[in-house]
């Protein structure tokens, strides 16, 4: 297995899975990674059978602070030249500040803004000598509302927003193509369907398939576009939220039930 090498990240359900679906199309041989070992190994038989490609699993936990180095270092190891680097995984948490316990900012925090960082540190050097490679990061639509409640989520997807932006004008000059993928809401395990209706939200349009987004995804990518917002309605949201006043969200925040308030663990 030596050309062709997509690696994932969160590739074992959701959008990180759809996506390795339609590389799988475009005949990448691929390389899972995420921290749950039966759903990666799940997500590699199905791919095994459906394509017929070379598809490799790596389990690690992101939100470590050490998980980028291994997995770069696994490649090294393997001789995996890796062309394309999707950095996925994410959690979607809930939390006020005062009540998260350190570990869990710690982990959020490691997962959406340093393990994506080292990774496109790591593999970019790799691109830039083969003068070739394909980057893409996923934000959130949510990177444009600082609102509480998200005050880690949020603006942890408004640093890779902005990252990938530098990124892309750094890399661009050596061929090599980065993206940032904003989704809206999209019917993947973020959302627990005990609280969430996803059948209804995805009959109203409010939600997208993960494949939808996937889609949209590796389009934007492959035609080194800098921004994919998948949907009209995101793309509406992401105009207009962020001219909603702060005292409007106060208000809402301090005198409404909108936002569920307390302590979040996740573990
Ligand atoms: N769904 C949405 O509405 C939405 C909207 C905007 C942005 N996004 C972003 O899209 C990305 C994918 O989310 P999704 O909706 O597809 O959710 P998902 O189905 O829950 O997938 C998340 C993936 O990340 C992996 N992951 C989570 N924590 C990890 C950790 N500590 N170490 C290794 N892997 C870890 C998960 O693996 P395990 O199963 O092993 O934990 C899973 O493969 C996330 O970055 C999310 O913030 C989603």
């Amino acid at each position: 297995m030596n050309h062709k090498i997509a690696l994932v990240t969160g590739a074992s359900s959701g959008i990180g899975l759809a996506i390795c679906h339609e590389l799988a199309q475009l005949k990448y041989n691929l390389l899972l990674v995420s921290n749950d070992e039966i759903g990666l190994n799940n997500a590699k038989i199905v791919l095994d059978t459906k394509y017929r490609l070379n598809c490799i699993v790596y389990c690690e936990d992101l939100s470590r602070q050490d998980a980028a180095k291994n997995i770069f270092d696994f490649c090294t190891k393997n001789n995996l030249d890796i062309e394309v680097l999707i950095n996925n995984a994410g959690i979607l948490v809930f939390s006020e500040i005062a009540f998260a316990k350190d570990t869990d900012v710690s982990k959020i925090l490691q997962l959406h803004i340093n393990t994506p960082t080292f990774l496109c540190n790591y593999f970019s050097k790799e691109m830039v000598k083969n003068k070739k490679g394909y980057i893409l990061n996923v934000s959130s639509i949510s990177a444009v509302m600082p609102y509480p409640f998200i005050s880690l989520y949020g603006p942890s997807k408004t640093y890779m927003r902005y990252f990938t932006r530098a990124l892309r004008t750094e890399l661009n000059p050596h061929n090599v193509f980065v993206t940032c993928l904003m989704p809206g809401a999209t019917a993947t395990a973020l959302y627990d369907p005990a609280k969430v209706n996803i059948q209804l939200a995805k009959k109203l349009r409010v939600m997208h398939t993960p494949e939808y987004v996937a889609s949209c995804a590796m389009n934007s990518l492959f035609k080194n576009q800098a921004l994919c917002i998948s949907g009209i309605m995101n793309k509406l949201i992401i105009f207009i939220f962020p001219f909603i006043p702060n005292f409007i969200i106060s208000l809402l925040y301090n005198y409404t039930s909108i936002f569920k308030k307390g302590e979040v663990s996740l573990s």
